[in-house]
């Protein structure tokens, strides 16, 4: 790639997902003469609608594919470019496409996202998922599908299992609860009922229900202290069964041939050990394994405990790869051990007029302690809200800080049809011992957990219609020393917003 390129922009930003789009939208509004470019490898992209900020930090909103035609009409100076790119000269501040192109940039935006961690390469029967051309692909062999594998235990997994109606799912997770990456153990037994409720009826709904009429599930009190061990084996979610908050699935079925709703067992603590055609199980059947249910299957997984089991295909959700390959080459970007491209509180790489955003980077500037970087929606907007502002400063040489955002973790979402909300160190990351935690349960109704750190309300998770999250935000802002209110806190029988607000 020589110094020839045909045109150069003033902003080039890679990748038309979340962030890239934000970004984007962000440099055309602060400096609306300055030329930009979006390059972007797909026909469409990510626009966030219905944007919503619920309290100080907590935001919720959804996401749309659209053609770039809104962009550019809302932004006359913004050239969409679609193609793929394929290198890149941070030298000579150079870009090229698959297409043969090459622009110059003065800034450049690398948010080219990531790609699905897949068990086995060019395996035809096991599936990633992505994006909507891969979700349409898992509905499609689904439609023919009597039993499939799913493995991984983060958010997409967790939606998938609850989706899948009319076929089998046997969930492989390495941990030793469903939904470890969101929930403790605790909120996981308060989950997995609704794995074998059918479609949920709809029960009467109540804000901050007072438990005058539910029984504790085992005699104890209502407020269980660390480690409790919360059983429940009954009632379904509260809300009718239409389609989970995010959006990839939304009007998208996913229905298998056989007539059951919902049937899923989860083996616990184990990983994919091998994955075999019949043929390859056949040839190796006379030294260990006997698939657990009879029958021919496509393919066979053969899972660490030992089990091998024969199903139609395997559903490999087990976390993300950054994109960042086609950047790389002839450069020096510094990567972090989750292979992203490392970014400062400004989020610039270590490449000089290279910034990145989403989930193709790594946050390497010394967090808040009750921020982490988790690869969502919410962080996409925000990163690359905020990278468009530091790259506009930086061009206007005007300073700029650490946005707020990144104060404090917050992520509103959707599991199993109850509302999820999660709050700064929700699951005492990085704190070891050193934790207490609260927590009250209705089976069936809403999951309260508090992690308190020194007398202080460090995290939360809160599943159902709890509304307590806009004053466990305020209290975990503020720090305050919640000693003398023990377990009064999680007191149904208090109004908690009297007490603080
Ligand atoms: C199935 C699924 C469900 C999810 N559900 C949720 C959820 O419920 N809630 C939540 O918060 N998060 C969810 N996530 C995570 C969320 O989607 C991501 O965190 C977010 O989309 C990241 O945005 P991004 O802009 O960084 O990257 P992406 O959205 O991945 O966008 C990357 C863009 O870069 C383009 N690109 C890539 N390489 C190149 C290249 N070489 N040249 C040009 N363009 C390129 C791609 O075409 C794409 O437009 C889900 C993810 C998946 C896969
Ligand atoms: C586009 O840029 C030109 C100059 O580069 C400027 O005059 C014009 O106002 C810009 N358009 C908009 C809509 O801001
Ligand atoms: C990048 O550009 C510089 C300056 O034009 C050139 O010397 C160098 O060879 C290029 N690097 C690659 C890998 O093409």
């Amino acid at each position: 790639m020589a110094d020839k390129a045909e045109k150069t922009f003033k902003f080039v930003v890679v990748g038309g997902g979340i962030a890239g789009v934000t970004c984007v939208e962000k440099l055309s509004s602060q400096i609306p003469s300055a030329e930009v470019a979006l390059i972007t490898a797909g026909p469409h992209i990510k626009a966030v609608t219905n944007f919503k900020q619920v309290s100080k930090t907590l935001e919720e909103f959804e996401i749309e594919e659209r053609p770039s035609s809104v962009l550019v009409q809302t932004f006359p100076n913004l050239t969409v470019i679609h193609s793929a790119v394929k290198s890149l000269n941070t030298t000579s501040h150079c870009i090229e496409t698959a297409d043969g192109r090459v622009y110059g940039y003065e800034k450049l935006c690398i948010c080219s996202g990531g790609r699905p961690k897949l068990l086995t390469q060019d395996n035809p029967y096991v599936l990633g998922i992505r994006d909507t051309d891969s979700a349409q692909e898992f509905q499609k062999r689904l439609s023919k599908a009597r039993r499939i594998v799913v493995v991984g235990n983060g958010g997409i997994a967790l939606e998938l299992v609850y989706e899948v109606e009319g076929c089998e799912v046997i969930w492989a997770i390495k941990d030793k609860a469903i939904g470890n990456t969101f929930f403790d153990a605790g909120a996981a037994q308060f989950l997995i009922p609704s794995l074998d409720a059918g479609r949920p009826e709809r029960l009467v709904q109540c804000k901050r229900p007072r438990y005058t009429t539910e029984e504790p599930a085992d005699g104890a009190s209502h407020i269980y202290t660390a480690q409790a061990d919360l059983r429940g084996n009954g009632t379904g979610p509260t809300e009718p069964g239409s389609a989970l908050g995010p959006d990839w699935h939304e009007g998208i079925a996913f229905r298998g041939v056989e007539e059951v709703s919902r049937r899923v067992s989860v083996e616990y603590q184990c990983e994919v050990e091998k994955i075999l055609t019949s043929e390859e199980l056949l040839s190796s059947q006379q030294q260990t394994n006997t698939p657990e249910n009879g029958g021919s299957w496509p393919v066979y997984v053969q899972l660490t405990n030992g089990k091998t089991i024969g199903c139609d295909f395997v559903v490999s959700a087990t976390g993300v790869v950054p994109n960042t390959e086609p950047f790389l080459h002839g450069n020096n970007f510094l990567l972090a051990e989750d292979a992203g491209l490392r970014v400062d509180d400004q989020m610039m790489t270590s490449e000089p007029d290279v910034y990145a955003a989403g989930d193709v980077c790594t946050a390497c500037w010394e967090h808040s302690s009750l921020w982490q970087q988790m690869r969502l929606w919410t962080q996409a907007r925000q990163m690359g809200w905020y990278v468009g502002r530091c790259m506009a400063a930086h061009v206007l040489s005007e300073p700029v800080e650490l946005d707020f955002c990144f104060e404090l973790f917050s992520h509103i979402t959707k599991f199993f049809n109850y509302k999820v909300v999660l709050l700064g160190k929700f699951n005492g990351q990085g704190l070891g011992s050193n934790q207490e935690l609260l927590v009250r349960c209705t089976k069936g109704q809403e999951y309260v957990k508090v992690v308190l750190h020194g007398g202080r309300m460090v995290g939360a998770v809160l599943i159902g219609e709890t509304d307590l999250e806009e004053t466990f935000e305020n209290l975990i802002l503020n720090q305050m020393d919640l000693t003398p209110y023990g377990e009064d806190l999680l007191n149904p029988n208090i109004d908690i917003e009297d007490y603080f607000d």
